[in-house]
């Protein structure tokens, strides 16, 4: 199992659909045989056309805010005594985190599709905050599945997407979370595809919505090599790019332009939900060594019992609370170019709590996970190491759940 050099990893698959061999694919009913080939055909006609990718920089650059800022923790680092840490600020795009970049795309898809709506998944609240405000801005009907435990976790993103005048349509099956809100979205899918236009929130999903997301998030990259060339002359020596992995939309996006380089020059460290520090339960896949099992259409690293079952997980982070990921970090894992682990809830809130009283920024749950990691590694490597910390969402939409567990929310 090797990547290639120089191609996107969103394009190195089989005529499967199956990355290095045995992860993603199209594990799909006979049904949607049909809607995925045509998304998949509609896709490969514009990605590269010049007038889609006009209009899709015009968005990012006019509409999103691109590019975000990269900022150096200098209070952080002093505090770390070790590496030199900044943050990528992903959390300034507009609605608050990396969503919006997929989401711009369905949208303009949906539109090339004549189709008058469209409908996608959320856990965080955030991508469906995004699709909200994409329809609102095409002129799109919408309707975001989300299950019951996030709408009550999540109310700010919620109060957003229903007045972008968006349907939530609540799910309360299973673990009421996010692996059942995308279940219930293909669902609704296999029965109106013909007027209806679906975005999966992540790098998830039978293979043309894992393509489609990476295509999209990859502007983080883009944009940070060159800030990084702005801030030290060149690309540094000693780099390392830590992100929260859910699905692992942002990840990807984060590293694409980076994965090429050796791993000795830059690490790619992701960062999954280690759950309660006194409970079994986590959403850390890829660091506790699931085995692969086959979930919405892909095969990738699954928490599941040992009958296969898929197995409930728990994190702080509605974001993080996926059962699953992305066959690409299944792929990045397998092939030692990135490396994951995990941090508990616990020690996302002590970053937080750490990284709130030293900087002004507020990184959401999840990015608050990859602090925790920084917190970790930082003390230990010297300051020809620079550490960039991606802060891709907003810690407003979990403000109930921080002063419950810390006492105060402050920004
Ligand atoms: C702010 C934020 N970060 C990270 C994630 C995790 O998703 P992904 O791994 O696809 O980036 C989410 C998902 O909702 C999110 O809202």
């Amino acid at each position: 199992m090797k990547i290639k050099k120089g191609i996107p990893l969103i394009d190195q698959h089989d005529k499967n659909g199956f990355y290095g061999g045995k992860f993603g694919g199209n594990f799909i009913a006979e049904t949607l045989k049909k809607p995925i080939e045509d998304l998949t055909k509609l896709f490969e006609k514009h990605r590269e056309d010049k007038n889609f990718i006009k209009e899709r920089d015009n968005l990012y650059k006019n509409y999103v805010g691109q590019p975000t800022r990269l900022i150096k923790l200098q209070n952080l680092t002093d505090y770390l005594g070790g590496a030199q840490i900044y943050a990528k600020m992903v959390s300034d795009a507009n609605g608050g985190a990396h969503k919006i970049y997929n989401a711009i795309t369905h949208a303009m898809l949906c539109k090339i599709a004549k189709k008058k709506y469209i409908c996608t998944d959320t856990g965080a609240g955030y991508n469906g905050k995004m699709f909200s405000m994409v329809a609102k801005k095409f002129g799109l009907g919408c309707k975001v599945f989300m299950g019951t435990r996030d709408i009550k976790r999540q109310k700010p993103n919620c109060d957003a997407i229903i007045k972008n005048g968006a349907e939530i349509v609540p799910v309360d099956s299973g673990s009421k979370t996010l692996v059942d809100a995308v279940s219930e979205c293909i669902r609704y899918w296999v029965a109106n595809c013909d007027k209806v236009h679906m975005g999966i929130g992540s790098l998830v999903g039978p293979n043309i919505f894992v393509k489609i997301c990476g295509y999209s998030t990859a502007q983080i990259s883009r944009e940070l090599k060159i800030q990084l060339e702005d801030e030290f002359g060149e690309i540094p020596n000693k780099l390392k790019l830590i992100n929260c992995v859910g699905g692992g939309s942002s990840a990807y996006g984060f590293w694409s332009e980076f994965i090429d380089y050796s791993k000795k020059q830059i690490e790619l460290i992701g960062v999954e939900a280690g759950g309660p520090k006194n409970s079994k339960l986590h959403a850390a896949p890829l660091s506790k060594n699931s085995k692969i099992g086959v979930l919405h259409g892909a095969a990738a690293y699954c928490v599941q019992n040992s009958d296969g079952q898929i197995n409930e997980t728990q994190s702080i982070s509605s974001g993080l609370d996926y059962p699953s990921v992305s066959p690409i970090h299944c792929f990045l894992k397998d092939t030692g170019r990135a490396k994951y682990t995990y941090a508990t809830d616990e020690e996302a809130l002590d970053a937080f709590k750490l990284v709130t009283e030293l900087e002004e920024i507020s990184p959401s749950l999840e990015p608050s996970h990859s602090f925790a990691e920084t917190k970790k590694i930082a003390p230990k490597l010297d300051s020809s190491n620079i550490i960039v910390v991606n802060s891709c969402g907003d810690s407003l939409k979990d403000k109930d759940i921080i002063k419950k567990r810390l006492g105060s929310y402050l920004r």
